[in-house]
Formats: C-alpha cells, sequence, structure tokens
C-alpha cells in the first residue's frame, strides 16, 4: 500500500516537473450558451468547431453547447459570463456594444458594401482588434459568423422610410439600431430575440429586422409575411470566452481553440449559404411570405449621418476608418 502510494507520488511529482499541471492532464469542458435553435448554422459551426477542438487536444478540452436561450438571453449570457458563471457564449455585435463600444463599427448601417467586403473585415487585422478590444471587461471574441444582411419585415411592405412612420419596430438592446430606426423616421422598440415572436403576434411591436432565416428557424414568417430587402445592416454574430478562462487556458489549448474556432467561421459561410437559400424558398412556399425589393437609396440617405458620427466618436472611428479602407470601390 505504502509502495503503491508512493510510486503515485513520483509519478506525480516527475510530471509537475515537467511543467504539466492538474489542469493540463485533465480534461476541460466548457459550456456555450446562444439563443437559436440547434438546426440554425450557427449551432451546427459550434459543433463543427468542438469536435475539431476535441481531436486537436487528444480529447483534453471539450465544448458542450446549450442552444435555445436555455441559459438565458443574450444579454444574461454575457452577464453570467462575466460573473465567471459561463465559459463561453454567441452573441452579435449589435448586442455587445453595450458591453464593448468597439462592436459599434460593425453596427453603422451601409457601412459594408457587399458580402466580400463583410468577410474581407472579418478575417482582418481591424477585425481581430475588435475582438481582442474587450480583453479587460471580462471577454475577448474568437471569431465572427456570418449574420446575412438584415432587412424590415412585418405585415406590410415597407417600401420607403416613409412607409415606417408610427410603426413600433422591435430592435436588439443596441444604441445604434435605436438611433437608426429613429433617423428612417420609425420608433424603436428594443426586445430581446427570444421576446419577438409574441410581440409580433400579439401586436406589441408591428414588425421587426433580421436576415431572412429568422422567418422560418424561429418562425416569425408565421406572424411577419412581408420581408422588405433594404438590406440595412450586417451583424456577425461573435463567439465570446471569458478573459478569465482563457488565461487559464494552457498555452497549446488556447491555439487549438482559436484555430478551430477560425475553421468554423469558413465552414459556416458555405452552410449559412445553403441555408439562407432554402429559407428563402420555405417562407416563400411554405408560408406566405412576400420578399419585396426596394430601392435602397432613400434608406441610405435617411441614415447618412451616422457614418459621419462613427467617424467622429473617438471609441470607434479608428475601426469605422479600418473598415472603409478595405472597400473595394
Ligand atoms: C440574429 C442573431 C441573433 C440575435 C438576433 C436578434 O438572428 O443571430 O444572435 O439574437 O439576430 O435580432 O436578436
Amino acid at each position: 500500500m505504502f509502495a503503491k502510494k508512493k510510486v503515485v507520488a513520483t509519478i506525480l511529482s516527475s510530471l509537475f516537473a515537467a511543467g504539466l499541471s492538474f489542469s493540463a492532464i485533465a480534461s476541460t469542458t466548457l459550456k456555450i450558451s446562444h439563443n437559436q435553435d440547434r438546426n440554425h448554422p450557427v449551432h451546427k459551426s459550434m459543433q463543427y468547431m468542438a469536435d475539431e477542438v476535441k481531436e486537436l487536444t487528444n480529447g483534453e478540452l471539450k465544448i458542450r453547447i446549450y442552444p435555445n436561450g436555455q441559459l438565458g438571453t443574450q444579454r444574461e449570457s454575457m452577464e453570467l459570463l462575466q460573473n465567471g458563471a459561463l465559459d463561453m457564449a454567441k452573441s452579435n455585435a449589435s448586442e455587445l456594444e453595450s458591453f464593448e463600444p468597439a462592436y459599434g463599427a460593425f453596427n453603422v448601417p451601409y457601412i459594408f458594401h457587399d458580402r466580400d467586403h463583410y468577410y474581407r473585415v472579418m478575417s482582418s487585422e481591424v477585425g481581430e482588434k475588435i475582438l481582442a478590444s474587450s480583453h479587460d471587461k471580462g471577454f475577448i471574441g474568437l471569431t465572427y459568423y456570418d449574420g446575412g444582411a438584415r432587412s424590415f419585415y412585418a405585415g406590410k411592405a415597407i417600401n420607403s422610410p416613409a412607409d415606417l412612420e408610427g410603426m413600433k419596430i422591435r430592435v436588439q438592446p443596441s444604441p445604434t439600431a435605436v438611433n437608426m430606426i429613429k433617423l428612417m423616421g420609425g420608433s424603436a422598440t428594443p426586445l430581446s430575440y427570444g421576446e419577438l415572436y409574441t410581440a409580433l403576434q400579439q401586436g406589441v411591436v408591428d414588425g421587426a429586422e433580421n436576415n431572412p432565416m429568422a422567418l422560418t428557424t424561429s418562425r416569425h414568417g408565421e406572424v411577419a409575411k412581408f420581408f422588405s430587402q433594404d438590406e440595412h445592416t450586417m451583424i456577425p454574430d461573435v463567439l465570446v470566452i471569458s478573459t478569465k478562462v482563457w488565461d487559464e487556458l494552457p498555452i497549446e489549448q488556447q491555439k487549438a481553440l482559436k484555430k478551430a474556432a477560425k475553421d468554423s467561421m469558413i465552414y459556416h459561410k458555405k452552410i449559412w449559404t445553403e441555408m439562407t437559400k432554402t429559407s428563402i424558398e420555405k417562407a416563400k412556399t411554405s408560408m406566405g411570405v412576400s420578399f419585396v425589393k426596394v430601392k435602397k437609396q432613400p434608406f441610405i440617405d435617411a441614415v447618412k449621418p451616422m457614418h459621419d458620427q462613427a467617424l467622429n466618436n473617438p471609441d470607434i472611428s479608428e475601426y469605422v476608418q479600418g473598415i472603409d479602407a478595405l472597400a473595394n470601390d
């Protein structure tokens, strides 16, 4: 018995001498919270990342995903994460603006000229700087996931900003989103995503704005039959990790996690594109949603001051300039 104990003690002390700690030899499981369904591309992309991380670390680092807001809304998840009660979360640039102003640069309407510009920014140095900017606020970003272009949907077509007059439009809890609706002439109602279906159904709000997939994966097409394609913003989802958890991970696991997160962004691009097409078809044929082509210029003109304000805002001007510099036209 005594001899056995001695052998174990010797093995442990040589492991410590080799620089290994308990956390390096035991497996760690990180919990992620997000507010979408299991069939949504972000869930699949995170699963892709979890599989890759497990493989790269020989099972030492595992990830468990909690979908459908089971662990709280996006805002609540960020608070849990900052308080040390959650390891990782998926939020998006709009909601993160209240936690780290740098994300506000993504939320300026019509800042992206097209999808390639958006991808160049997400994969660029500016994109990385924004992800790293919140280190001292208790979290850091690992990667972005394409969130498509956001447009208005409601019980009627919105062909121009004038059609928004008198309408209550649900927005995410983001100062930039509130300002955008105000400038376009509507009345902004910030609500969490989980409350939106019922709010549309009961007329608490008259409309909302999101990518076309919200019509199917969150069934908003059941309660809003006109999707007016003004494409005012392209707001990425963002995968974040608690700074404390990140700093405690061994460097090899940090590298594996960052690599897997980046690879899952590339995987996400493919499935996002495919699922957007399927969602639009499904919304049209089985849900009876009309997709309305609109002239974008009046919407662009209404929010033009926001770009100038962003360039003059010391919190984000550097990032806005960086984004503008990556436009090709
Ligand atoms: C997108 C995004 C969600 C977000 C939602 C919203 O669907 O993926 O993270 O919650 O927009 O409008 O709240």
